[in-house]
């Protein structure tokens, strides 16, 4: 079922109680379900990122991050959603508010580095796949690329 629930965008400032919560939910979807921490990892680029956390009703179930390739091309990154909100068109709505920011930033391309296992997600968005599949964090992935 696809609800049209409001999710409400807020920054996220680098070494903040939000900013911890960002962690976990990351920690949620990309880590432990393989066993990993990734509070084991160095953190420290995500100072030169712009993060923003995704909050229904005060609480933040997701978060998206922007970086940059070169200057007219960005990078997206963190793209995630606690297991509970998934399949609801948040994914959806994250990618197109991240899209925006990244073209008022002047940006006219973003790649990303998506799991396999969301390609057909990343597809539907207009992504195109550059890459074959290769291990990052023991999860198959691979490179892609979408004109903005
Ligand atoms: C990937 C993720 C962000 C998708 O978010 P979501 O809220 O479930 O996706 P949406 O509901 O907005 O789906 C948008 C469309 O993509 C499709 N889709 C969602 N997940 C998909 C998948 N794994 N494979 C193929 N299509 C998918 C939906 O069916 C929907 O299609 P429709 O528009 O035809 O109905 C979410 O599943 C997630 O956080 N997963 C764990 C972390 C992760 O893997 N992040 C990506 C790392 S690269």
């Amino acid at each position: 079922m696809k609800l049209s629930i409001g999710i409400e965008m807020k920054s996220i400032e680098y070494g903040t109680d939000e900013y911890e919560v960002s962690i976990d939910i990351r920690n949620e979807a990309f880590r432990k379900p393989w066993g990993l921490d990734i509070r084991d990892e160095d953190l420290s680029g995500d100072k030169n990122m712009e993060m923003y956390g995704g909050y229904l009703d005060g609480k933040m179930i997701a978060t998206v991050f922007l970086a940059e390739d070169d200057k007219d091309t960005a990078r997206i990154k963190s793209v995630a959603i606690l297991e509970d909100y998934r399949k609801l068109g948040l994914g959806k709505h994250l990618m197109d508010f991240i899209e925006d920011i990244a073209r008022q930033r002047g940006y006219t391309k973003s790649n990303l580095m998506g799991r396999v296992s969301v390609e057909g997600f990343y597809h539907k968005l207009g992504y195109k796949t550059l890459s074959a599949p290769f291990d990052y964090q023991t999860i198959p992935h691979v490179e892609m690329t979408k004109d903005l």
